[in-house]
């Protein structure tokens, strides 16, 4: 039985929960704090890491009940601080699914110092509880204030009234996003539906520190759109940029290759302290260089 719940199987980025009662009866197991240490090796098997060769995966359950994978991305050409982390991943993907918060966190490896801070950014943060599964059988969930006891965060810098990520009120067209996913070929607009995207998925940015918020959407050759927004950090560096809030929902919707991006449009404000411009076109050069890319200004 033991053997039988280490193999790996394909899972999707994002488990609702009746997938995830099916799961549960096909690993024999009878809770969801069962079942998410169980699916981190397939998660593993999702990430995307040429310069490492050392895949970490992420589950995570949120308040809604669904759960969320996330992987590490590497990007060889780039420097490291391009890369994504599978924390930094998990969070990305619940806050474009609109998740309102996540419980826990099952991970292959013990959280990064950078996750450890990023992860302050959700409300109540320290409650977030997560199981290291290389610690091996036998280990736990445990408070993410046990691995950073002593945090600098958002109460640091915001008054506590501020929005935090995944609770940004947004309106907008869901109708329209989802035909957005529908599309098959641009006709002669590829820019256009990009920029609609791009200012949509800015809407729903985190950037409470500098105000600058961003979005970045790219293509693929089908007319598929993936869209991410910029999120921030109270302690700055460890925020995630467009680029990769993009390369995320590329990944996690189902994109293949980065040799599949074919276009991609920037959006953010005109003169604003905080400029995504030069990052992203240095990452689209390495990462899809074929590809179109515009910037817009909000
Ligand atoms: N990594 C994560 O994904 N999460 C962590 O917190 C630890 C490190 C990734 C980053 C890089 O792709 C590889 O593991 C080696 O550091
Ligand atoms: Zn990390």
């Amino acid at each position: 039985m033991a053997e039988e719940k280490r193999k790996t199987m394909k899972i999707p980025f994002m488990i609702t929960p009746s997938e995830s009662q099916a799961l549960m009866s096909e690993l024999n197991v009878s809770s969801l704090p069962e079942l998410l240490p169980l699916l981190v090796p397939s998660a593993q098997l999702l990430s995307r890491t040429p310069i490492s060769s050392f895949p970490v995966g992420a589950v995570g359950l949120g308040s809604s009940g669904r759960i969320y994978v996330g992987v590490n991305l590497e990007f060889p050409g780039l420097p490291l601080h391009h890369s994504v982390h599978a924390e930094q991943f998990l969070v990305t993907n619940a806050l474009l699914h609109r998740e309102p918060s996540l419980d826990l966190i099952a991970v292959s490896a013990a959280p990064c110092g950078h996750c450890r801070q990023f992860l302050q950014e959700l409300r109540n943060s320290s409650q977030i509880r997560i199981l290291v599964t290389s610690d091996g059988p036998g280990s736990d969930f445990r408070p993410l204030s046990d691995f950073l006891p002593r945090p600098f965060g958002p109460p640091d810098l915001l008054k506590e009234d501020v929005p935090l990520l995944l609770e940004a009120k947004v309106e907008e067209e869901e109708e329209e996003e989802e035909k957005e996913k529908r599309v098959n070929g641009f006709g002669s607009d590829m820019e256009g539906r990009l920029r609609e995207a791009a200012v949509r998925v800015a809407g729903r940015a985190h950037a409470p520190y500098s105000g600058c918020r961003s979005g970045f959407a790219v293509a693929d050759a089908e007319g598929r759109v993936y869209a991410g927004a910029y999120m921030e950090s109270a302690a700055y560096n460890p925020s995630v940029g467009p680029a990769q809030a993009a390369a995320i929902a590329y990944v996690a919707g189902g994109g293949g290759g980065w040799e599949g991006i074919v276009g991609g449009v920037l959006v953010e404000a005109e003169g604003a302290a905080v400029e995504q411009e030069g990052t992203v076109t240095i990452f689209m050069e390495k990462v899809a260089p074929r590809a179109q890319f515009w910037v817009h200004r909000l």
